[in-house]
């Protein structure tokens, strides 16, 4: 499918699909895929979890400013945020300015379902990890609806689901 969108930035919290969905959609459009996360922890050398461990979080910060920065420069690119982006106002003008931003939603427990064995977030390495993704969900819900063009429930959703809903939005954008 041609497409006059510049980029098209995923964003949405850690288990939202992003990644997944963003490499069908990059495919289908012809776009260059990219993770933000995977950007991070190629030029690290290292994965995220390490990455927060050896130097901290707010180095990991720094670093998704500059890759986001490089990333949304482009053009033609389907580009998957880590969940916590849009916690940046430099980066939220950027995402703005660059692309069209997509907020891949999920409900609660869906999420929760998707994270449970994850290894790689160290935020959620809480004791009660449920009960740490719906403190965070509530604190970020309405910064993912204000960033975003428009937002996808995925709760119901394979990838596939989620990639032609959202091709079918783009078309109706442009
Ligand atoms: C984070 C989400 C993660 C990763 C880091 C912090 C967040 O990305 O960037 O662990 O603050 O929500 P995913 O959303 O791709 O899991």
């Amino acid at each position: 499918m041609e497409s006059a969108v510049r980029n098209i930035a995923l964003i949405g919290f850690m288990g939202s699909g992003k990644s997944a969905v963003g490499k069908l959609l990059a495919r289908k459009l012809g776009y260059d895929f990219v993770d933000t996360d995977a950007e991070i922890e190629k030029q690290e050398g290292c994965l995220i979890r390490q990455i927060w461990k050896d130097k901290s979080e707010e180095y990991f910060r720094r670093l998704e400013v500059e890759v986001l920065k490089k990333v949304t420069e482009d053009e033609k690119k389907v580009i998957a945020c880590g969940g916590g982006v849009i916690l940046n106002p430099e980066n939220v003008r950027r995402l703005r300015q660059n692309c069209l931003v997509v907020y891949l939603e999920a409900t609660h427990e869906r999420l929760y379902e998707r994270l449970k064995y994850s290894s790689n977030r160290p935020l959620l390495n809480a004791a009660d990890a449920k009960l740490e993704i719906g403190r965070l969900l509530a604190a970020r819900k309405t910064i993912y609806q204000e960033v975003s063009d428009f937002a996808v429930d995925t709760t119901q959703l394979n990838v596939k689901g989620v990639v032609e809903n959202i091709l079918t939005r783009i078309k109706q954008e442009e």
